[in-house]
């Protein structure tokens, strides 16, 4: 029985999008069932396309599904890939969590084994805290938290954020420094995610 796998981000430029595919291809390399679901965006359409990068992404992902809880019932590990804003996760991803309080009232979030990434324009910008605060949310949530900690060579050569793969852009958007590092660290940690909840999974049967 394979693990059923979402991935669900957030992105206004695609890094976490980029994030996002990588950990799909990990998965799928330790044979997880992979759905990849952006939050629902909150920015109206006018203030998107006063940004031309934020613009082209949007259209870009225009196919990707809506996550809904409904999503999260279904599946049984999920990982989350959100921007830095302020030390935090984006607003969007927030006010998505927020939706989830009734499949947690009915008991649907315990024992989802869970994971995050995120980005930020600094190398100091506040990525560990925001993975950190995200997972307080897990906690309350009842999920299994898997961070992939050092459990890999590619996490020292990708920065060494023992609290989930993270990355920084420069003023274009771009992934600063050797992508196919992150790419190994966020595959490693994917493939992390997937084995546990196959253990999970197993125990629960
Ligand atoms: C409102 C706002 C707050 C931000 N706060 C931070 C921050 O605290 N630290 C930082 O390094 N970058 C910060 N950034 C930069 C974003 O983290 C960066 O644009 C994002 O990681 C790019 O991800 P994306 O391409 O998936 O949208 C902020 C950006 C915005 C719009």
């Amino acid at each position: 029985m394979s693990v059923k796998l979402a991935i669900v981000y957030y992105s206004s430029t695609g890094t976490n999008y980029q994030l996002a595919q990588w950990g799909a291809e990990g998965a799928k390399e330790a044979g997880a069932e992979v759905k990849i679901f952006k939050v629902q965006e909150l920015a109206t359409q006018e203030v998107i396309d006063r940004n031309p990068a934020w613009k082209a992404h949007v259209e870009a992902t225009k196919d990707i599904p809506v996550i809904t809880p409904d999503d999260i019932v279904e599946a049984d590990a999920i990982i989350f890939s959100t921007p830095t804003r302020f030390g935090n996760m984006a607003a969007q991803m927030k006010q998505f969590l927020d939706t989830t309080g009734g499949i947690w009232f009915h008991g649907k979030t315990v024992n989802k084994v869970v994971s995050a990434m995120t980005s930020a324009q600094n190398a100091h910008g506040g990525q560990e805290a925001t993975i950190l605060n995200l997972y307080t949310s897990m906690y309350h949530w009842g999920a299994i938290v898997v961070a992939p900690g050092y459990t890999d060579a590619s996490l020292f050569a990708a920065g060494g954020n023992p609290y989930g793969t993270s990355v920084s852009v420069d003023q274009n958007n771009q992934i600063v420094g050797d992508k196919e590092a992150y790419q190994k660290a966020v595959k490693h940690q994917a493939k992390r995610v997937v084995t546990v909840a196959e253990w999970v999974k197993k125990g629960m049967q």
